[in-house]
């Protein structure tokens, strides 16, 4: 892995955050769905959730519900939940299954192709009636994509391809040796976080509260001020951002809480990587935190604009999981509690960006550059979208 360590970038300096109302105010939130949340690729989950055909997931992104399923070709399809004749919510369920490959609504029976969705039929009303085609009654679908072992959704008709958008495969190298495609989701967890999404990502976007908030990771992984950073001949993207590498404590083996290694390194890492955990965040939601045996991953989605939930996922090498005796209880409390610290800090700033003396904001110091980065990528899809 490619990192550098050194001060903070030439553009990090002291300036405002955004104002409190961008973190709740609804005509605000409202717009940043429409600008950002259904313009841009979204981590929906990874392949191994929806292995076969018809098995299919949802996705809330705020008040839309995504279907994504796996058609007969084992290519990954996604639809609005929602039904064409009176706009029924199609599927309740978080996963599940679609016999024979048909969607039903629950209300009046229209069914749908799970591969297509074509309408295939609708009770009572025969193909040839007058004013009726079944054509012009599909499913609305968005666009889907799989990239190593990830699923991505992008509601935006005119969104460039997930490659072009993401600069794959160039943007993805520095983490081949991760053989992501290979790794099995061990554990999933969902937080529910009162908070707007942005201070869920601004908190990602730096470590001057580890020292603060996380014993736990502090202590597998000493917070470095300045932190390391990976170097700029490394293709960063409009949304791909590589946050480097921190190191491990001397005596620890493994980037959990005792620091004991309870399965062995990734095949394919370097002997310096073993010794690493690995940070990619992908704008506006998602980060992947890649350790030497396992990866966790954190995708948030906004409920309201005080209200977010994150979607975490545990991936383990899949010999691993496959033993009787597999044992990953241990990454599972390490990020688990780290989670849990996170999404406190941020419904406490919540609270206070509500507060009529917040209205202009705070401040972002030096430390916080990589916040900085976020609020003027957001600052800037707002004004470009
Ligand atoms: S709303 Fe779906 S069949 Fe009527
Ligand atoms: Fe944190």
């Amino acid at each position: 892995m490619k990192s550098i360590e050194g001060g903070f970038p030439s553009h990090a300096k002291f300036e405002p955050t955004a104002p409190g109302s961008d973190y709740y105010d609804p005509g605000h939130f409202r717009e940043e769905l429409e600008k950002i949340w259904f313009k841009t690729w979204l981590l929906a989950g990874r392949d191994e959730e929806i292995p076969n055909r018809g098995d299919y997931k949802t996705v809330q992104v705020a008040h839309e519900s995504f279907i994504i399923t796996r058609a007969l070709s084992g290519e990954v399809n996604a639809f609005y939940n929602v039904c064409r004749h009176r706009g029924s919510r199609l599927c309740t369920e978080a996963a599940g299954h679609f016999s024979k490959g048909n969607i039903i609504c629950p209300y009046h029976s229209w069914m749908y192709n799970s591969d297509t969705g074509e309408l295939a039929k609708a009770p009572n009303i025969s193909d040839d009636e007058e004013g009726f085609n079944p054509e012009n009654h599909s499913l609305v679908s968005i666009k889907a994509e799989s990239w190593d072992g990830f699923i991505w959704i992008n509601a935006d008709p005119d969104s460039p391809s997930l490659a072009e958008s993401f600069n794959l495969p160039e943007s993805w190298s520095i983490y081949e040796q991760y053989e992501m495609q290979r790794l099995k989701v061990g554990k999933t967890g969902t937080y529910h976080v009162k908070a707007n999404w942005k201070l869920l990502m601004d908190n990602a976007e730096e470590c001057y509260h580890c020292g603060t908030i996380h014993p736990e990771l502090s202590k597998a992984t000493p917070p470095m001020q300045p932190r390391q950073w990976v170097d700029e001949e490394v293709p960063d993207t409009k949304v791909i951002k590589h946050v480097g590498s921190m190191g491990l404590r001397p005596g620890f083996e493994r980037v959990n809480i005792d620091g004991n290694a309870y399965r062995p390194v990734f095949p394919s890492l370097s002997e310096e990587d073993t010794r690493k955990i690995a940070y990619l965040h992908i704008f506006p939601h998602a980060y992947i935190c890649m350790a030497s045996d396992y990866v966790f991953i954190a995708s948030i989605f906004p409920v309201k604009p005080d209200e977010s939930v994150v979607k975490g996922y545990y991936l383990f090498d899949p010999d691993v999981l496959e033993k009787d005796d597999a044992y990953i209880q241990d990454a599972i409390d390490f990020w688990d509690a780290t989670c849990k610290e996170d999404w406190a800090a941020c419904e406490l700033a919540q609270e206070g960006n509500e507060s009529r003396s917040y209205q202009s904001g705070g401040t972002l110091t030096p430390i916080d550059w990589r916040v900085a980065d976020f609020k003027k990528y957001v600052q800037d899809e707002l004004k470009n979208n």
